[in-house]
């Protein structure tokens, strides 16, 4: 039997994509936000997390679909560098995620990091969309702020129609020579074995609603086992960040279980083993990317799909990337201390 809709944790999201295709702005474009204007020469150079909560992806995907069936609390999108000197940090976001958008800008096609990005998820048997960004830049396109793409497309002139079919026949004819099949989402009646494209901009919202139903529903479909709640923790350190007033934290992704205040977790630390006891467990607002410093709101406890901010003693040492472990009162603490250094 179907597990019951209390019981799924929300999917995790991984962007990926070449430096610059719109990643960080399709992120804004969701949340309303403008944190890609704020990034230093605007490259994204950190691991980001934004929690959406379902109720605002139901707003965002009514126009599209009024009655959709959204069974998971949430969806948690993780924000990656395309810059080719964060390969390792690619990696680290694409290992955490259920499902993933690969982006690619419409005007150039498939650039190196879109292929590099591809054979990370192909090696990790993920499940991705490509979003094809950009189209605002197909010349004499006609705005039409967050309209679902099928109607903003029959807005649009001979001309620029055309143009959209073209790159699209390029593009597609450049992912089939990287061995992947793909189709616009609308045309795609096989969504195992053809990856789907769904076309958007980030300037001006069209296929975004597309984008969010998409990602849910093939996720509520595809992964309702994978996405089952499960108590034991599955966590991993994004960042070690000094925050003033705050000392040193840790951003962490919450893929499974549920971590309290006070709770006594391992992490690996650069000298050894980091023993300690969680004093805050932070977030930024829903829809606010944890990465971007803000207010934070204080939780008791915080139940999986999350991004983190952690505050507790001794984490000056802590190593992105590894895995944070809970030690239970069944645990022995010298064993859950190796596992961490395993990492
Ligand atoms: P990195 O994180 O550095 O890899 O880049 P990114 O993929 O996050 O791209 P980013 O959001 O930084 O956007 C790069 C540039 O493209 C910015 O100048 C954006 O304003 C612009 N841009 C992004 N999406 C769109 C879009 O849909 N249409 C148009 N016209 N410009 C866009
Ligand atoms: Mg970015
Ligand atoms: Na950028």
């Amino acid at each position: 039997k179907k597990s019951g809709n209390g019981n799924l944790r929300s999917p995790i999201c991984c962007i990926l994509g070449h430096v610059d295709t719109g990643k960080t702005k399709l992120l804004d474009c969701i949340r309303g936000t403008n944190v890609q204007e704020g990034e230093a020469g605007g490259i994204t150079q950190q691991i980001g997390a934004t929690y959406f909560p379902t109720d605002n992806i139901r707003e965002r995907t009514k126009e599209l679909k009024a009655d959709a069936m959204l069974k998971v609390p949430g969806l948690l999108v993780i924000d990656t560098p395309g810059h080719e000197a964060f390969t390792n940090l690619r990696s680290r976001g694409s290992s955490l995620c259920d499902i993933a958008i690969l982006v690619v800008d419409i005007m150039h096609g498939l650039e190196p990091q879109t292929i590099e990005s591809l054979n990370l998820l192909k090696s990790r048997n993920a499940e991705f969309i490509v979003a094809l960004n950009k189209v605002d830049r197909l010349y004499g396109w006609k705005k039409c702020l967050n309209a679902p793409i099928v109607k903003a497309m029959k807005l649009q002139s001979i001309d620029v129609q055309n143009e959209f079919k073209m790159r699209v026949t390029q593009i597609v004819t450049q992912f089939k020579e990287q061995g992947l099949n793909t189709e616009l989402y609308y045309k795609n009646k096989n969504m195992g074995e053809t990856s789907s494209i769904v076309p958007t901009s980030a300037m001006s919202g069209e296929g975004i609603p597309d984008l969010l139903l998409l990602l849910i529903n093939w996720a509520q479909r595809t992964m309702e086992e994978k996405l089952t709640f499960m108590d034991d923790i599955q966590c991993t350190v994004l960042e070690v960040k000094v925050i003033e007033g705050l000392g040193t934290t840790i951003d962490v992704v919450l893929v499974n279980g549920v971590l309290h205040e006070g709770d006594q977790i391992v992490v690996c630390g650069m000298q050894g083993p980091i023993a300690t006891t969680i004093r805050a467990l932070l977030t930024p607002h829903p829809m606010k990317e944890l990465r971007v410093k803000g207010a934070y709101l204080h939780h008791k406890e915080l139940k999986a799909a999350q991004g983190i901010k952690i505050t507790a003693q001794g984490l000056e040492h802590a190593v992105a990337g590894t895995a944070l472990y809970l030690v239970t009162p069944n645990d022995d603490l010298d064993d859950v201390k190796d596992l961490a250094m395993q990492d």
